[in-house]
């Protein structure tokens, strides 16, 4: 892997989005180009550096999933491999070194306006409603349950999609009025197949999925697909297995240094929580070194070096 950092791109393709970590080309009217930058986030805010080997890490552990997980659900994957991509799309020649590694090729489709999270541990927002109401989604959950405590068999939790802001947990009901009651039926059992699928093959390699959230799209021919990355860092917590302690927040696998730092400066009066702040060079390292760790923990294979 190479040192140099891509915290964006500007490929000659018709731009379909700039999300906060990815950017979404139109290759032609079935085809996607999905660009993972190595720009990072926490606590909602996206920080001046970017990591290296971030963006690789997402896409190729996304594409792992997406070819151990194609059984379970049909996705939208086609390829992760820059060879092939060049292949379909040669007028991208000149960006290789750019896009190598962090490029996924995918069919397109219309995304369904709802995120299908499934949540095996009690963490994050549905903690924090937990504790509050002893509810999820306005839903009641057993009693005495603890931070972090595992939730067995896991819940499906759905969610909006907001385009500004916070996604809003909403009930099983309230998603089926908006994709269907059978879409939603659907999505509810795909999802939570995959989640148990990653957490056992994941919980093999010493990892557990704290919790996921999957996308869904249907092409053209109405066929709903699973889309988006899979099983990442980005869109799942990463617990190592060793360490894991209900009744308390678990040390993340990739982002604890970066949250350590952030939470220094804050106790310390030199963060508001909002601005983004520039990273000491340790922090960055620290990271880079925790993405390609949790790489090679769930894949077993070793960060490939083209990316
Ligand atoms: N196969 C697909 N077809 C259409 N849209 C997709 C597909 N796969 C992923 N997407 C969309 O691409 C975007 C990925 O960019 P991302 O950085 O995750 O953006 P966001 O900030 O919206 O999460 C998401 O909006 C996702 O819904
Ligand atoms: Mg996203």
């Amino acid at each position: 892997m190479t040192d140099a950092t891509v915290s964006q791109t500007t490929l000659p393709l018709p731009l379909v989005r700039r999300g906060k970590v990815r950017e979404v080309y139109a290759v032609d009217e079935h085809a996607l180009l999905l660009v993972a930058s190595d720009r990072v986030s926490a606590f909602d805010v996206v920080l001046p550096n970017s990591v290296p080997g971030k963006g690789a890490v997402l896409t190729q552990m996304s594409a792992f999933w997406f070819r151990e997980l194609s059984s379970v659900v049909p996705n939208h994957f086609l390829s992760a491999d820059v060879e092939e991509i060049l292949e379909r799309v040669p007028s991208l020649a000149e960006y290789r070194s750019e896009i190598a590694g962090r490029t996924m090729l995918c069919r397109r489709t219309a995304p369904l306006p709802v995120e299908c999270v499934v949540r095996g541990y009690l963490s994050g927002s549905a903690w924090a409603e937990y504790a509050q109401s002893g509810t999820l989604a306005g839903a009641p959950l057993p009693a005495g349950l603890v931070e972090s405590e595992q939730l067995d068999p896991p819940i499906f939790s759905p969610a909006t999609k907001a385009e500004v802001g916070h996604d809003e947990n909403i009930t099983f009901q309230r998603m089926c009025e908006i994709v269907g009651a059978e879409t939603g039926a659907r999505l509810r059992d795909a999802s939570l197949a995959l989640y148990a699928e990653g957490r056992d093959r994941a919980g093999e390699r010493a990892i557990i999925i704290a919790d996921t959230k999957f996308e869904f799209g249907r092409t053209e021919d109405g066929t709903l697909l699973l889309i988006d990355e899979l099983l990442t860092p980005d869109s799942s917590r990463f617990w190592p297995a060793d360490r894991y302690e209900p009744g308390r927040g678990q040390p993340s696998f990739d982002k604890q240094p970066l949250r350590d730092y952030l939470a220094g400066l804050k106790r310390d009066g030199r963060w508001d929580g909002n601005t983004p702040v520039p990273l000491p060079a340790d922090v960055v390292e620290a990271m880079s070194r925790r993405y390609q760790d949790v790489f090679r923990r769930i894949t077993g294979s070793a960060f490939p070096e083209s990316a």
